[in-house]
């Protein structure tokens, strides 16, 4: 009698990879990280490890994200986010550039350091670059007592659990929620946020696991986009505002497991370049989720149509405008503007994994890289 045990299947939980595994987990993450931290009554966001003052915030004369990977994507989110809800200039760097550009930060500049494992080295010599020139640090980690977390002055964690696969997903949409969170409790304290957008978006918060559970529900679509387009060596992301960070994560995520070469782009900068690639056939994954620059998006969604691309628009359920210009659209349940990257990024990571399924790929482990990068 054997007994045939495999410990890692055993904590893939009935899911062919972790990385699908997360990817269904993300309705529980959400909750998690959201959890203790909004008001009963919707009027507001509680962070009790923060513990901030009007004065404190109303100090702050800039903000300056630094991270990698994903996490650099979350950042880009963050900027939209806090620039809008508290009206605070934001900059956005890679760590690696970051830690070398002499950055011009100091006792009036909040450093927010995102990084999942909390152990990027780059990352952590960024925050050491920004404490060093007196700028008060906050991190935002998923791993308790992780260096990162250790060395900031602050911590924000997302409730994510741990993250096996290397392409991160639960991370990224927990991190979303933090940026979310920190807008409206520094837009509530620095008085930049009426409190019906506050209590919008608590509300709409609020509904997001119920949500993102809902897309994961169906998801026969995006599989037999991943098993059409699957095979084309290039595809193109292209979106405004919110939906080009959303956009690069989703190029970032299809790169990285399935090895197809992707590219994002705000989708104004097309005819400065990208154009002239859009040929017949080339798949174009478009978001159009932000009403302010919705008949814009559309114009361009119009351009690469007319160069024949197969175009798969992301809009929202009920969008019937969307439908005529597209070959194929995804539609996630409607929320508040400020949110959306959290419910549009899901379709984007189940097009990656089940393009990279379709290809063979190794989707836990892609070739080349590493969960923690710990060398420089
Ligand atoms: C690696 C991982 C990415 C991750 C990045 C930053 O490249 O493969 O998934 O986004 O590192 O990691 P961190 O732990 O700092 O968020």
């Amino acid at each position: 009698f054997e007994v045939n045990w495999d410990a890692e299947a055993a904590e893939r939980g009935g899911y062919e990879h972790f990385m699908i595994k997360e990817i269904y987990e993300q309705p529980k993450a959400i909750r998690e990280t959201m959890t203790g931290r909004l008001a009963k009554d919707d009027s507001g966001v509680i962070f009790d490890e923060l513990n901030w003052t009007k004065e404190y915030v109303a100090s702050i004369r800039k903000v300056a994200i630094v991270a990698c990977g994903t996490a650099y994507h979350a950042g880009m989110v963050g900027k939209y986010l806090i620039e809008k809800l508290t009206r605070i200039p934001v900059e956005v760097d890679v760590a690696s550039e970051f830690r070398y550009r002499s950055p011009l930060v100091d006792e009036h500049t909040l450093t927010v350091i995102i990084s999942q494992s909390g152990e990027t080295l780059d990352t952590l010599a960024g925050l050491k670059e920004a404490k060093k020139q007196g700028s008060r640090v906050l991190a935002v980690t998923n791993v308790v007592g992780s260096s990162i977390a250790r060395e900031a002055d602050h911590v924000i964690y997302t409730w994510a659990g741990p993250e096996i696969a290397v392409a991160s997903t639960k991370a990224y949409t927990t991190q979303l929620i933090v940026m979310a969170l920190l807008s409206v409790y520094m837009g509530g304290l620095k008085g930049t946020i009426p409190p019906e957008t506050s209590k919008e978006l608590c509300h709409g918060l609020k509904n997001l696991p119920a949500q993102a559970h809902e897309l994961l529900e169906d998801v026969e679509a995006i599989k037999t986009f991943a098993e059409q387009y699957g095979f084309n060596e290039d595809v193109f992301f292209i979106g405004r505002s919110l939906d080009y960070a959303v956009a690069l994560e989703g190029s970032l995520k299809l790169k990285e497991i399935s090895y197809i070469h992707a590219e994002a782009y705000s989708a104004g900068e097309l005819k400065h370049g990208t154009l002239a690639l859009i040929i017949e056939g080339i798949p174009v994954i478009a978001l159009a989720t932000q009403l302010d620059v919705y008949e814009k998006m559309l114009s361009n969604i119009k351009e690469v149509k007319a160069r024949d691309a197969v175009v798969i628009g992301i809009g929202f359920k009920g969008d019937t405008e969307i439908d005529k210009y597209v070959d194929h659209t995804i539609f996630i349940p409607a929320t508040n503007k400020y949110l959306t990257p959290i419910l549009s990024v899901i379709p984007l990571q189940l097009l990656a994994y089940y393009a990279a399924v379709t290809r063979g790929c190794d989707v836990d482990k892609p070739r080349n890289l590493a969960k923690s990068v710990t060398v420089e």
